[in-house]
């Protein structure tokens, strides 16, 4: 698996987190129990829905995890697809069809790790996964549903636009993310 780098425009990062590394979820190798990002929604998710969800397809997930299965954060990924109409100028898609999204379902850092670049780097990585799947299955766009006002704004920061179902309801298109992640890994 690849190793945490540090965000080229980062904030920086604590010295423990030169020790995590990006692994998809495996249930038997990961400790869920100890994780707690403030919000139970989500840290339910992880301990008791994420590894039945893995086994049936609906998602794939993601953690930041230390060589001891720690997780300082996860996030979940899925096929997806939203309306055209949803998008607030259209850019360019062909009215009234089904475009093919990957939907970015969770994301969350662990209370220990605040601050300290671990959610810009999941973000990343979840984009460079959704930029690589989209060269052998199309997906225009990624899509997040921003959980509040302030997941609202963090999402924003790199460049997730609002849709006009609701404004929670982000999308960022696939060319803008390929451009993200090759600035990220240049
Ligand atoms: C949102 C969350 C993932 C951010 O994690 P983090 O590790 O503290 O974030 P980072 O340190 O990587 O910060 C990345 C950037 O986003 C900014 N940021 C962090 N949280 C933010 C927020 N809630 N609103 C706006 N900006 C935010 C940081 O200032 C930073 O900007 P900078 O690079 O210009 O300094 C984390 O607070 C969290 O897990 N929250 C609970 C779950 C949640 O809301 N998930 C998102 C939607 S499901």
């Amino acid at each position: 698996m690849r190793r945490f780098v540090e965000r080229p425009s980062g904030t920086g990062i604590s010295p423990v987190a030169d020790v995590l590394r990006f692994e998809l979820f495996d249930k038997a190798k990961h400790d869920r129990d100890s994780f707690d990002c403030g919000v139970p929604a989500l840290n339910d998710y992880l301990k008791t829905k994420l590894g039945q969800h893995s086994k049936k397809s609906l998602t794939r997930g993601y953690v930041l995890a230390s060589h001891d299965g720690k997780i300082a954060g996860y996030f979940t990924i899925a096929a997806s697809r939203i309306m055209v109409s949803v998008i607030p100028d259209g850019r360019g898609f062909p009215a009234r069809m089904p475009l093919p999204t990957t939907l970015l379902g969770r994301l969350a850092v662990d209370l220990k790790f605040r601050g300290q670049g671990l959610g810009g780097a999941l973000l990343v990585e979840a984009l460079r996964v959704a930029v690589k799947v989209s060269e052998t299955i199309a997906s225009a766009a990624i899509e997040v549903d921003a959980k509040d006002e302030q997941s609202r704004a963090f999402y924003a920061k790199y460049g997730f636009e609002s849709l006009t179902d609701d404004r929670l309801h982000m999308y960022l298109p696939m060319a803008t993310a390929r451009e993200l992640v090759q600035q990220q890994s240049g």
